[in-house]
Formats: structure tokens, sequence, C-alpha cells
């Protein structure tokens, strides 16, 4: 016989210092995180306030709702919509005497649920101790009380012991081992990008469908479910074109509105597969009612990782969803940002030849059309502009080989030197 585990029950609870909607709106994907960390959220209690309280996040009066409600909802904890401070958290689990998490544990606690490769596990057990390491101020008391379940799920665990130099010395061969696997990563991405096949990455909130998209386009096996940071590591991979050029195609991790900062330190190496690609493709859930703050959370996060400057193509995804009623009248046929938009299913596959066909165009207006004179000495220049571009005339002259020739930005760039090309 095997015994079920109960979900853990918890209580949400947010400070609105700006709008009551949006405070909602922020509970709602707080319980869509409780939910994918496998716990069940059970109540909402917001507090309508200028700023949090630093000593207890909502006031003494919210305290009393808040226990109130955790009597008569049997929860097992709460969970705040922001980050706690150390004292926060431990006045909190005093004050409450249940489990309390904060909104960055419960992202740490999926994070090492999801993380598949070596890179993901590292990364979450750095960002987990860093986190750690500031609430194990004095006693070690607040983590030893939570006792298992969400929040205490990390890799890091069984070696905390609250031991801190024990801990600052994992911190360091973390660091070694990320900077190893880092260093791996950049050759890979160096040889990918010498290969001088163009890359699209793919970008958005999480839950966009992502994963889902890489699937349909490159029949690519990525873990696509209707959970949170279903993807944790970027995943590549090459697909054709309906012109027959050859494409790289990557995943990264889903972006998430009050992403803590340390966390997007933590995930920077992951998140920056961007930066390295020649197009963004920017997947939005159309079907979101949050839609346009999802949308601007992404912006965000991408000036954050100084990803700007990159064509941009926003794929309005789950149409299928939508379909040709009034809400599609009322949706935007364009966003302002992006040089292309385009409308598609990922799921039905409906729409997805317009995707490559924009990836097409935008990657055309980013060729360079090149007339040189190659040295008879670089010879194999020619064997790669045949491979990676198209040869439009060759002659062979006395002072070299003369070509015409249109090639990506990035491999002309290689061949003749950035200088060169315009
Ligand atoms: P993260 O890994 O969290 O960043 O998510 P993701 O952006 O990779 O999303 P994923 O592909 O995992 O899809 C999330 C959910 O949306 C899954 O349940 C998909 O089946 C669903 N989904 C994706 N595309 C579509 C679509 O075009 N239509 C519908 N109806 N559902 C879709």
């Amino acid at each position: 016989m095997t015994l079920e585990k109960e979900p853990e029950k918890l209580v949400l609870v947010g400070v609105a210092t700006g709008s009551e909607e949006e405070a909602l709106r922020s509970l709602s994907e707080l319980a869509s995180l409780v939910d994918t960390a496998g716990g069940v959220a059970v109540a909402n209690v917001i507090q309508n306030r200028e700023n949090v309280d630093p000593k207890t996040y909502v006031g003494k009066g919210k305290l009393e709702e808040i226990r109130r409600v955790i009597e008569m909802t049997g929860a097992d904890g709460i969970v705040t919509d922001d980050e706690l401070t150390p004292t926060a958290m431990k006045n909190l689990e005093d004050e409450l005497d249940v489990k309390v998490l904060d909104r960055t544990m419960l992202i740490l606690d999926i994070f090492a649920l999801r993380a598949s490769t070596k890179e993901g596990r590292l990364q979450v057990e750095l960002a987990e101790l860093k986190y750690r390491m500031t609430r194990l101020k004095g006693s070690g008391e607040a983590m030893s009380r939570l006792g298992g379940g969400i929040g205490t799920r990390g890799p890091g665990e069984s070696k905390l012991d609250t031991d801190r130099r024990r801990i600052r010395d994992r911190i360091s061969s973390l660091k070694q081992a990320l900077d190893d696997v880092v260093r791996h990563r950049d050759l890979t991405r160096r040889t990918r990008s010498e290969s001088g096949i163009p890359v699209v990455a793919f970008i958005g909130y999480t839950n966009a469908g992502k994963s889902t998209l890489l699937n349909t386009v490159a029949g690519a096996d990525v873990l696509s479910e209707d959970k949170l940071f279903a993807t944790l590591d970027p995943t590549t991979r090459s697909a054709c074109l309906p012109g027959g050029e050859t494409v790289l195609f990557t995943d990264t991790v889903g972006f998430i509105n009050k992403l803590p900062h340390h966390l997007v330190d933590a995930f920077r190496s992951t998140l920056e597969e961007a930066k390295f690609a020649d197009v963004i493709a920017l997947v939005a859930d159309a079907s979101d009612p949050n839609l346009e703050k999802e949308t601007a959370v992404v912006y965000e996060t991408m000036d954050m990782l100084k990803i700007a400057g990159k064509p941009v193509i926003t794929v309005y995804n789950k149409w299928d969803r939508i379909g040709e009623g009034p809400v599609s009248a009322k949706f935007p046929v364009r966003d302002p940002k992006a040089v292309e938009t385009v409308r598609i299913s990922a799921l039905t596959g409906e729409g997805i030849d317009d995707f490559l066909k924009a990836v097409e165009r935008v990657l055309l207006a980013e060729k360079r059309e090149i007339s040189a004179v190659i040295p008879f000495s670089d010879g194999w220049k020619i064997a790669k502009i045949r491979e990676r571009g198209t040869m439009m005339s060759e002659s062979y002259e006395a002072d070299g080989i003369h070509v015409h020739c249109r090639l990506p930005k990035s491999l002309a760039g290689q061949l003749f030197g950035e200088g060169n090309i315009q």
C-alpha cells in the first residue's frame, strides 16, 4: 500500500501597494506557482497599504485575520507574494507558528524540482544557498522549523545544517563547477556561431508555449506541460525553413513577474542564450488576459539582460483558443516593438508556416550582399559561402577569386571582417 501524501495547504498573502486588481492578478500567479510546486492555495489575504511592513510584511490587524484563516482552512503555512526580509520571515513564523514561505522560495523550489541538466542543478543549488545564507543569521532556527515539503526540496538541503562555513565552501565550489560548465557552453556556442547557422531564440513569459513551439517546428522532444517553468535549461534544435535554409531554434527559461534579482543573476547564463541569437521570437500566450502586462515584463527582462537591438518576431500563440470571434477582431495586428507579428497555434500547427516565413524574411533582411576578391590562399571561404550563403557569381582572375554573394551578417563579418560590411 502506498500512502498518498496530502498536498500542502497554503494561504496566499499579498500587499497591494498599487491597485488591488494588480495585487489580485499577482496572487493568482502565485497560486499557479503553488500548484506547480505541488501544493494547494486555500485562501487569499490582501492588505491595502502604502508599503509593506518591514517587521511583519502585513500590519498587526491583518496578522490576526491570517491567523483566523489558517485556523479555518487548516492550512500548513502561508506564502507571501513578495520576498521577505530575514527579520520579517522570523517574526511571521513566531507570530503565526506555521511554515512561512515567500515567492522567491517557491520559485527556487520549482527550479529545484525542474532542473534537469548539470548547469540547471548547479544554478539552483547556488541560488538557493545564497538565499539561505542571508537567512541563517543567528540560530538558523527558521530553516530547521520548516521540516520538509515545499520550499525545502533544493539539492542543498541535506548539506545545510546551518553551518555557514560549509555553505560558503559549497558556494565557492559550486561557482567553480558552474564556471566550468559555462566555459564549456561558451565553447559550444562559439562552435555554433562559427558554423554561421542562424540562431532564433524563443523567449517569453512562463507557460506561453515556447517548448511546444520548439517541438512543432523542430520535431523536438522537449518537456512541455501546463506547469510554470517546465523548461529550465536551454534546448537547441535545428530545423529547415521553407526555402531550405537550416536554422537553430533555442528555447530559454520562461520569464516571470517579480523574478528576484539574485535569481536573474543565478540564471543569467541560461537567460543569456538569447543574447547570442540572430533573431528573437517573443512567444506570448494570446489567450491570457494578462497578455499586455506579461509582454511588458518580457521586454523589461530583455532590457535587464541587455538583449536589445535584435530583430524581434512577436508570436501570438494559443490562437486556437481565440479563433475568429470578436476578441480576435480587437486583437492588435502587430506588436509595434517587433519587426514581424504572427498569430499561431503551436498545438494545432496553425500559422506555423507564417512563422517560419517571417523568420526567413527577417533573416534575409539581416543578410548582406557582398562583392569581394578572395585570395587563392583563402579558398576555404568559397566552401563556407556555398554552405551557408548564396553564391551569385564567382570567377577566377589573376588577383584571386571574384565573388558576388549573399551571406548572414555574422558569417559575412567572420569572412570579410566586421568593418568591411554594412
Ligand atoms: P515554461 O517552460 O514554463 O517557460 O513554458 P513554455 O513557454 O515552454 O510553455 P509550454 O510549451 O510548456 O506550454 C505550456 C502549456 O500551454 C502546455 O500545456 C501546452 O500544451 C499549452 N500550449 C502551448 N501552445 C498551445 C497552443 O497553441 N494552444 C493551446 N490551446 N495550448 C497550448
